[in-house]
C-alpha cells in the first residue's frame, strides 16, 4: 500500500471486539506510528482482540514502507498507511496516536502529535533522556495536550496485589525494598540482537528496561525518587565475544556460538524484519558480540526515595534464568515475591507472595497468571486506557509524571555508573 493511500475500511476491529470489554460508547480512532512487533501485535491485533468494541484503528505509519505492509496485513486490517506522521495526522485525525517507535525517537512523534493537537499513548520508556522528556513535558504544558504511557507492568496479578497490600498498611511504612531484575540468555541476548544494543537508540537497558521497574517501585510507595547511586558494566556481550559475525543467519560460527538464533523459524518474525531489511538494513539477527555494542549487561544501583525508603536493585542480562525477586522491608514486617518466568525446571504458572508480620505470623498468597500478554497485564491496560469510566482504585493509570520520574532514574543510574558519583534527579529536570 502506498503512501497516504486510504482504503476500504474493514470491520474487523468490531468483529474481533473481546467479550469481555465493557462498551464506552463511540468507538475511538486511534491511528498508530512503529509497526513493529510490539505496534502491530499488541497495539495492533490484540488490541482490536480485546477493545474492539471501543477501539478503531484508522491508519498506520511507519518510515519502513516494507515492515508498515506486513504489519497491516499481520493485523488484518485493511487502511490508510503513511510514511509520514505528520501527513498521517492531517489527514486522518485520529481520537489517540499510539506511538510504537525506536525508544530513542518517542519524543519527536510524541511531540509532533501534541503541536498539531492530538493525545498520545506511548509505549515505555517515555523518551531515552533528561532534554527530550523536558521538551515532552514542555510541550505537553503549553499544548494542554496529554501524554499516557503504557505501564503493563502495573497490571499483572501480582503486582496489583503488591499494590493492594502496601495501601492496606500490611506491613507499616517501607524503610527498604530489595529488587532484583534476571533476564536469560534467551530474553537478555535479544536486547543485543537488536537496536537496543546501542545507548543512542535505547538509552541503555538502565532505561529501556528498568523504566518498568522504576516505574513499578514509584507506584507501589507513593514516591518520586530523589538520589541515584550506580555501577554497570559489559562483560558478556559485545565486544567480550570469543569471535564475531555480522548476524546470525550469515555467520561462520553458527555451530559454536551458544547465543546462535535463526530468525527464518519464524514467518511472522520474517515477513516484519528479513523481507524489511532492504528498507533500511535493520538487522532483527545481528551478532550479539559485534564490537561496538555500548550498552551494559551487569547492572547495580543504590536509590532513595522522597518517602525516605531506599531501594537497592540490579539488572542482569545473561542469566540462566528468568524473573524477578522483590522484597519490601517494612517498620511491621515484609512482603517478598520470587517470580520465574522461564528456568529449566519445572514452576507452576503462579505466583507466591509471603506477607510476615513482624513478631507475628506468616501467610502465602497465590495468584496463578492471568491469561493475555505479560501475564494478563497487557489486556487489562487496555481496558483502563480505552474504557475511561473505569475505576481506577490502585493509581494504575500513568501519565508523563510517571513516565519521567522512571526513565529519569534510570538517566541518573547510567550518569551515576559513567562518572562514579551520585545523581540527583532535581539536577536533570524542571517538573
Ligand atoms: N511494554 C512492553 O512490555 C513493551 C514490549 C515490547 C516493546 N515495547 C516498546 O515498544 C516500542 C517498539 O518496540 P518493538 O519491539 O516493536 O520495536 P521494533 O523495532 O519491532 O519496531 C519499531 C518500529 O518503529 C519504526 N520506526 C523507527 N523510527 C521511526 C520513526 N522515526 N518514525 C516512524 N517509525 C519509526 C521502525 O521501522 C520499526 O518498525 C519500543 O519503545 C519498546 O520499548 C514495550
Amino acid at each position: 500500500m502506498s503512501q497516504g493511500t486510504v482504503h476500504r475500511r474493514s470491520f474487523l476491529g468490531a468483529m474481533a471486539a473481546g467479550a469481555s470489554a465493557a462498551r464506552a460508547g463511540p468507538r475511538r480512532r486511534v491511528a498508530i506510528v512503529g509497526t513493529g512487533v510490539r505496534g502491530s501485535g499488541t497495539w495492533g491485533r490484540e488490541l482490536l482482540k480485546y477493545q474492539g468494541q471501543n477501539v478503531e484503528i484508522i491508519a498506520l505509519c511507519d518510515i519502513n514502507r516494507k515492515r508498515l505492509e506486513a504489519a497491516r496485513q499481520r493485523i488484518g486490517i485493511d487502511v490508510a498507511t503513511y510514511t509520514n506522521l505528520e501527513r498521517m495526522l492531517r489527514e486522518t485525525r485520529p481520537d489517540l496516536l499510539i506511538v510504537t517507535t525506536r525508544d530513542s525517537t518517542h519524543h519527536e512523534q510524541i511531540i509532533l502529535a501534541m503541536e498539531m493537537g492530538f493525545d498520545v499513548l506511548t509505549e515505555k520508556p517515555m523518551t531515552t533522556d533528561e532534554k527530550k522528556c523536558q521538551a515532552i513535558l514542555d510541550t505537553e504544558r503549553k499544548t494542554g495536550r496529554k501524554v499516557t504511557v503504557a505501564f503493563n507492568y502495573r497490571y499483572s496479578n501480582t503486582a496489583q496485589k503488591i499494590k493492594e497490600l502496601l495501601m492496606e498498611g500490611a506491613i507499616g511504612q517501607v524503610t527498604s525494598v530489595d529488587f532484583h531484575w534476571y533476564l536469560d540468555v534467551y530474553h537478555g541476548a535479544d536486547y543485543f540482537r537488536r537496536w537496543h544494543a546501542y545507548r543512542a537508540n535505547s538509552g541503555t537497558l538502565w532505561v529501556h528496561k528498568a523504566t518498568h521497574h522504576f516505574d513499578l517501585i514509584n507506584w507501589y510507595l507513593a514516591a518520586d525518587p530523589v538520589e541515584v547511586f550506580a555501577y554497570a558494566a559489559l562483560r558478556k556481550y559485545g565486544r567480550n565475544g570469543p569471535f564475531r559475525g555480522t548476524n546470525c543467519r550469515t555467520c561462520p560460527h553458527k555451530s559454536d556460538c551458544q547465543f546462535f538464533w535463526d530468525i527464518t523459524k519464524s514467518p511472522e518474525l520474517v515477513s516484519l524484519y528479513v523481507e524489511a531489511e532492504s528498507e533500511d538494513g535493520y538487522m532483527r539477527d545481528a551478532c550479539v558480540f559485534r564490537s561496538d555494542i555500548d550498552i551494559w549487561d551487569t547492572m547495580v544501583a543504590s536509590v532513595r526515595y522522597s518517602s525516605g525508603a531506599m531501594m537497592s536493585y540490579s539488572l542482569n542480562a545473561f542469566m540462566p534464568y528468568e524473573g524477578y525477586h522483590l522484597a519490601f522491608n517494612g517498620m511491621d514486617g515484609r512482603i517478598e515475591v520470587r517470580v520465574y518466568e522461564r528456568q529449566p525446571w519445572e514452576v507452576k504458572r503462579e505466583d507466591a507472595i509471603r506477607v510476615t508480620r513482624n513478631f507475628g505470623k506468616s501467610e502465602v498468597i497465590v495468584l496463578p497468571y492471568a491469561p493475555g500478554g505479560h501475564f494478563g497485564a497487557d489486556p487489562r491496560l487496555m481496558a483502563m486506557i480505552f474504557e475511561p469510566n473505569k475505576p481506577d482504585p490502585l493509581g494504575q493509570r500513568a501519565g508523563s509524571r510517571a513516565g519521567a520520574m522512571s526513565l529519569l532514574t534510570g538517566v541518573a543510574a547510567d550518569r551515576s555508573a559513567l562518572t562514579g558519583k551520585p545523581v540527583r534527579i532535581a539536577d536533570l529536570i524542571r517538573l
